[in-house]
């Protein structure tokens, strides 16, 4: 059985008490993106003084540590893992995140992972209605060798159960004193001949343990499909859903209402119109369909011309240095005819509604913002 302590994450641990970190004190403001380089899908999680990042790098599992939330451009770089050749895992490592588990005083890294550099074999290709290459992506979990993520090593612990279908983006929703992974998947179409492929949509399962999914295949939940127009791309298309999808699903409580919130990926990754989505959990078992309540009305979190920023989204979300700020942490790019490759990495504060209890994003930018508080 899973103690409650199991669910304890890093951040009630360590306590974070931290007035004034020794870094960054003198420098007010920042500017988006937070680091130089290119890059996509960040996750961030705050272990004692530190904040610690993944995010894709596509040939290996790395992380980042830095005491600023707003500056990783001399960020500490650990290699936490490097698959080898010929694995079921070496190929498209992507948004990769970091989790600790007190009741096994380990760190887990959930990613996506392929097997051949998005090559289906013919039999495959040809059931997909769209070329439908990343059709073996499927979900891993690294495990740490102690409670320390710096000077752990990180090794293969499990593939995740998603029935030998898509999965990619997943993530660990907990509830109730129960854990969950809910992830990127595919449509099944009864066409002749069967055929699964795009748009993508999110799935739910249970899990035992951060490695392993307990659900049977007839159990697994579809909590959202990309039917929306804004859910589309370009918006409203009505024929092709290759370029709709539901992706990068990360939960985030409400912490005085206690709320639980899905937040996603939605449209397509590679252009302007990739924005964040909502879902509430809004009953009491995230296995019944009837206790998801999705914000059909439009994106919460989206493009913004007069800064010329675009396609935000896959964010992740952590608290200031004094706990009294909430922070995203989301990829954007200014140049959206370049896709993929734009993307950058980027933060900004957001609050909550006090009526709905809701996150309230800001319109995405560039800055000059205030640092977080604390920092
Ligand atoms: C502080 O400002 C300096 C000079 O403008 C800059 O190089 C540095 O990256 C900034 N540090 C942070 C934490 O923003
Ligand atoms: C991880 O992969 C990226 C992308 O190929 C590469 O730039 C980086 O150097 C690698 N990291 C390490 C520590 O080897
Ligand atoms: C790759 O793995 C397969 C299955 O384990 C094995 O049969 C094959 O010989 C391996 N190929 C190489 C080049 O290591
Ligand atoms: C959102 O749209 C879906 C699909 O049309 C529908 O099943 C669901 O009831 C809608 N949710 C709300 C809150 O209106």
């Amino acid at each position: 059985m899973l103690s409650s302590l199991f669910f304890t994450t890093v951040a009630s641990i360590f306590g974070l008490v931290l007035s004034q970190s020794i870094y960054g004190s003198d420098n007010a403001t920042f500017t988006n993106p937070i680091l130089q380089k290119y890059g996509a899908d960040p996750w961030v999680v705050r272990n004692g003084d530190d904040y610690l990042m993944t995010y894709t790098t596509n040939d290996n599992i790395t992380i980042l540590r830095s005491r600023t939330l707003t500056d990783w451009n001399s960020a500490d770089v650990k290699l936490a893992f490097k698959a080898p050749e010929n694995t079921s895992y070496t190929f498209s490592n992507w948004a990769p995140e970091l989790h600790y588990y007190e009741a096994f005083q380990k760190w887990y890294i959930i990613y996506t992972a392929d097997v051949d550099p998005d090559s289906p074999s013919p039999q495959q290709d040809m059931l997909c209605d769209f070329n439908c290459p990343a059709v073996n992506h499927r979900m891993f979990v690294l495990e740490s060798s102690g409670p320390d993520p710096w000077t752990s090593e990180f090794t293969m612990k499990a593939e995740l159960n998603t029935y030998d279908q898509f999965a990619i983006d997943g993530t660990y929703f907990q509830y109730d004193n129960k854990l969950y992974h809910i992830y990127s998947c595919w449509y099944d179409y009864d066409s002749q001949p069967f055929i699964r492929s795009w748009p993508a949509m999110l799935c739910i399962t249970q899990m035992s343990d951060p490695w392993t999914v307990s659900s049977p295949q007839s159990e697994r939940l579809i909590i959202s499909k990309p039917e929306q127009p804004w859910e589309k791309t370009p918006y409203g298309r009505t024929v092709n859903d290759r370029l709709s999808s539901n992706e990068g699903p990360q939960q985030l409580i409400n912490p005085n209402t206690k709320q639980n919130f899905v937040i996603y990926s939605a449209a397509r990754s590679d252009n302007r119109n990739y924005c964040l989505g909502l879902i509430e959990l809004t009953g009491t078992n995230p296995m019944d369909i009837n206790s998801w309540t999705k914000n059909n009305a439009s994106c919460v979190f989206y493009e913004n011309d007069a800064e010329q920023v675009y396609g935000v989204g896959h964010a992740s979300f952590v608290q200031s240095p004094d706990d009294s700020q909430w922070w995203i942490v989301y990829h954007g790019m200014r140049d959206y005819l370049v896709g993929w490759s734009a993307r950058q990495i980027r933060a900004q504060q957001f609050t909550w509604d006090e009526k709905t209890g809701w996150p309230v994003f800001p319109r995405p930018g560039i800055g000059p913002y205030p640092v977080p508080s604390g920092q």
